[in-house]
């Protein structure tokens, strides 16, 4: 419907913090601007969708009672970027990985978001929310059900979605114990970031001297179910580390034969890389003879290169979401049940965390790899956290 030549369709966006959006809704709705005769009326939700399930259920509840969930555009930025998307397009666009991506042929799947950024300044928002809460409650967990997924029947957003929220589903809450054991939390301390000193988080303005929020986390994730069974999913964030990356790393089995190498132990696997950036691209490593009288192996890397490929300009998160939500594409906005179905994981950490006796902050230089503890998370001797290089990260070996 069109009046004087304007469009009567309306796309309220919210970006506010976690205590404005319910007043926020209830308003629009008690104004009667949530509906609309002449077009469609649409509003679009910036995290934080709550604190914890119990917030996210509430949020949700005030939502729906304003707005129907077709309606409703929750973002998570990091499903518009397009490595991201990119995902579903390697592994059910192609027919030569979907056969190999499952327990039988993967011993373990890596997904790293490491900023070298501080708080900057957003302390007040940080110091309430933690690394947990800022980047695994949604982007990392995001990153998590596009790699695990099972192969939706079509492209849309119900498919989608419906397939992604199993995933979640198949990750069983974590007692007491297992968040002692399964996960790790780090806070920086004063370091050098481009060789340059910055400050410790305590010392950054506006956070608490004495502050006990988590800068770095990382938690060792397993999903339940046919295709996943004792594969773990290793999951790390944090702040100020030693390079900017976010990437996810899935590991091969060994050959079940040391055939090239002096011991089994020497046997390179297969990675296949996914880096979400920077330096956008995948790469499958894998062994090759080096030249010479002996049959050697070593590691060799097949890139993909976006900037190669495609040339450097892609769409940014923010143009493919809300030309999505103007189109009323939700695939790759968060769906009610998907939001709450993440808070069911990730909040039985935060409390248990709670009960836990408290780390000793800091317990990582700014500009480092993050926490040693990380390093004790995993307890395989064939499992390790990649390096933090500066053109993605690496094996250690
Ligand atoms: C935001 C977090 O959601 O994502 C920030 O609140 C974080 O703390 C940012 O820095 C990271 O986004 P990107 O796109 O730079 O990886």
């Amino acid at each position: 419907m069109q009046k004087n030549g304007a469009s009567q369709n309306v796309l309220f966006y919210i970006s506010t913090s976690a205590s404005l959006a319910p007043p926020i809704v209830e308003g629009l709705g008690a104004a009667g601007l949530a509906r609309n005769s002449q077009g469609w009326t649409r509003i679009i939700l910036e995290k934080p969708f709550g604190r914890d399930l119990q917030g996210a259920h509430e949020l949700n509840e005030i939502v729906s009672r304003v707005f129907d969930e077709p309606s409703v555009y929750r973002i998570d930025h990091y499903l518009g970027k397009e490595t991201v998307q990119n995902i579903m397009m390697f592994r059910f666009g192609n027919s030569m990985f979907e056969p190999v991506w499952n327990r039988n042929y993967i011993e373990y799947i890596e997904i790293t978001a490491a900023e070298t950024l501080g708080v900057e300044n957003r302390a007040a928002f940080y110091e309430e929310t933690g690394a947990l809460r800022d980047m695994v409650a949604n982007h990392l967990l995001q990153l998590l059900t596009l790699t695990a997924m099972e192969p939706p029947v079509a492209f849309d957003a119900d498919a989608v979605r419906g397939h992604k929220v199993e995933v979640l589903r198949a990750i069983p809450p974590m007692s007491k114990d297992v968040v002692a054991r399964h996960t790790v939390r780090g806070q920086y301390g004063p370091g050098q970031i481009d060789g340059k000193p910055v400050p410790g988080y305590r010392q950054e303005k506006g956070v608490d001297p004495n502050s006990r929020t988590e800068t770095y986390v990382a938690v060792e994730f397993h999903i339940d179910n046919w295709r996943w069974a004792g594969v773990p999913f290793y999951v790390r964030a944090g702040k100020r580390l030693a390079n900017q990356l976010t990437e996810i790393a899935v590991h091969f089995k060994r050959t079940p034969q040391a055939l090239f190498s002096r011991s089994p132990k020497d046997v390179h696997h297969n990675v296949i890389t996914m880096r979400i950036q920077p330096n956008e691209g995948i790469s499958v490593s894998f062994g090759a003879k080096q030249p010479g009288p002996q049959m050697r192996a070593i590691r060799v890397d097949m890139d993909f290169s976006y900037r190669d490929a495609f040339g450097g300009e892609t769409p940014t998160a923010y143009e493919t979401l809300l030309l999505d939500a103007m189109r009323g594409d939700a695939t790759l906005f968060t769906r009610r049940d998907e939001v709450e179905a993440e808070w069911r994981i990730i909040t039985p950490i935060e409390e248990a965390w709670a009960e836990l006796p408290p780390p000793q902050f800091p317990n990582y230089a700014a500009g480092s790899e993050g926490p040693e503890a990380a390093d004790g998370l995993i307890q395989y001797d064939r499992h390790r956290w990649r390096r933090l290089t500066r053109n993605g990260s690496d094996e250690d070996q």
